[in-house]
C-alpha cells in the first residue's frame, strides 16, 4: 500500500480460472447466486493476470475507472455496485470515492475470459484499501457480484464455488498438487461472442427443459471429480470434463433461440481428442478438453504425452497456411505460456 499525503493506493492482481465443471444459471442476478457449484483451476500467477490498482483521497469528486491508462466513459452496473457495497462495509466513511486502474497482461485473444481475473483482483485490492473484515470471504463476495465466475479467481489451484449457504469458493487443492498437468490452448476464433453468458444463461433457465436434468448431474459430478483429482485419477478426470463440456453446450443448444458457441473447428478437435485417447493399447486417455461460451478449446494433459499431441496440433492446424487464425499455447498451469 502506497500512501500520499492522503491518498490511498493499493495494487493487486489475479489470474483466470478455467471451468471443469461449468457455472450456468443464477437463481439471483443481483447478488449472483448461481443455481449449481462449480469447479475449476486458476493459472498460477505467471504472465497472465490481471493488475488493479484502487486509489482514494479526499480530493476526488467521482469514481473513475481506467482500462490499459485509458479513463472510461463511465463505470459499469456491476463496477459501481461492487464499490457501493465496498462504501456500505467500509468504516472510514471519509473515504466517498475511488480510482480504479486495471489492465490485463494477456490480450483479448488470448481466448481467456479476462471477467474473471480482472473482477477478482479489484476485489482483493479494494478489500485491501478499505481494510475491510473477513479479506479472503469479502474478497469472494465482491468478485462474485462483479462476475460469477471471478469468485473462483481469488483463490488459487483447483477451486470450489458453492451454490449453498453464502456462495463463496474454496481451495480444494494448490496448483502444485498435479505437477504433471498441462493445459493446451488453442484459438479458433477471437472475436466477440455471439451472445454473452450473462445474456445466455438467463435465457436457458427461461427456455431450456433439459437445464433441470443438468443441475440434477452436477454435484455428482464435482464429488467424483474432486476425487480424480485428489489421487490424479487422468481417465476419470477426462472423461468427466469433457462430458460437462458437452453438456453445456447442449444446454445452450436446447436454449431458445438456441445458443451455438463451438464451431467446425471445434467440433473438429473433439474429433480429434477421442481418436487420439483411442491410440493408446489400454485405451487410457491422454488428453481432456473443455469449452467455454467459445469456440476455443482448453486441452487438459499430462506432461508424459503433451509432444506426441501438440505435433498432432501442429500437424492438423499448421501456422503458415489458411490456418493462421489458429494459435496455439501450451503452459504447465503456471500461467506462463509460449506459442507453439
Ligand atoms: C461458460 O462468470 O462470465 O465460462 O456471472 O454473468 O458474469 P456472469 O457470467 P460469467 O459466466 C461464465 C460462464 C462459463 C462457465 C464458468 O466459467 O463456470
Amino acid at each position: 500500500m502506497s500512501d500520499n499525503s492522503d491518498c490511498l493506493s493499493v495494487t493487486c492482481q489475479a489470474s483466470p480460472n478455467i471451468a471443469l465443471i461449468k457455472y450456468w444459471g443464477k437463481r439471483n442476478e443481483e447478488l449472483i447466486l448461481p443455481d449449481n457449484d462449480s469447479l475449476s483451476i486458476t493459472l498460477d500467477l505467471g504472465e497472465l493476470h490481471s493488475d488493479t490498482t484502487v486509489s482514494t483521497s479526499s480530493s476526488m469528486t467521482c469514481d473513475t475507472f481506467y482500462f490499459d491508462g485509458i479513463q472510461q466513459t463511465k463505470l459499469s452496473k456491476r463496477m459501481q455496485k461492487v464499490l457501493d457495497e465496498v462504501r456500505r462495509r467500509a468504516k472510514n466513511d471519509q473515504i466517498k470515492f475511488v480510482e480504479i486502474r486495471s489492465h490485463n497482461t494477456f490480450p483479448a485473444s488470448s481466448g481467456l475470459a479476462s471477467s474473471a481475473s480482472a473482477y477478482a483482483s479489484l476485489a482483493i485490492a479494494l478489500t485491501k484499501l478499505f481494510n475491510l473484515e473477513n479479506p479472503q470471504s469479502t474478497a469472494a463476495y465482491l468478485a462474485r457480484i462483479g462476475s460469477g465466475s471471478a469468485v473462483r479467481s481469488v483463490y488459487g489451484g483447483f477451486v470450489r464455488w458453492s451454490s449453498e449457504g453464502e456462495c463463496l469458493s474454496s481451495c480444494i487443492y494448490p496448483v502444485e498438487h498435479w505437477p504433471e498437468l498441462r493445459l493446451i490452448i488453442l484459438i479458433f476464433n477471437s472475436s466477440k461472442k455471439p451472445v454473452s453468458s450473462t445474456d445466455a444463461m438467463q435465457r436457458t433457465r427461461e427456455t431450456s427443459t433439459l437445464f433441470q436434468a443438468r443441475l440434477s448431474t452436477v454435484n455428482d459430478k464435482i464429488e467424483k471429480l474432486i476425487q480424480a483429482i485428489k489421487i490424479k485419477d487422468f481417465n476419470t478426470f477426462a472423461k468427466i470434463v469433457m462430458m460437462d463440456s458437452s453438456q453445456f453446450h447442449a444446454v445452450c443448444m436446447d436454449t431458445y433461440p438456441p445458443v451455438i458457441y463451438l464451431n467446425e473447428q471445434s467440433k473438429h478437435l473433439i474429433d480429434l481428442v477421442h481418436a487420439f485417447n483411442k491410440t493408446d493399447e489400454n485405451e487410457t486417455m491422454k488428453v481432456a478438453y473443455t469449452f467455454d461460451a467459445g469456440p476455443n478449446p482448453f486441452c487438459f494433459i499430462r506432461e508424459e504425452h503433451a509432444d506426441e499431441f501438440l505435433s498432432l496440433l501442429k500437424h492438423f492446424y499448421p501456422s503458415n497456411n489458411d490456418n493462421d487464425n489458429v494459435h496455439k499455447q501450451v503452459s504447465n498451469i503456471d500461467g506462463n505460456f509460449s506459442s507453439i
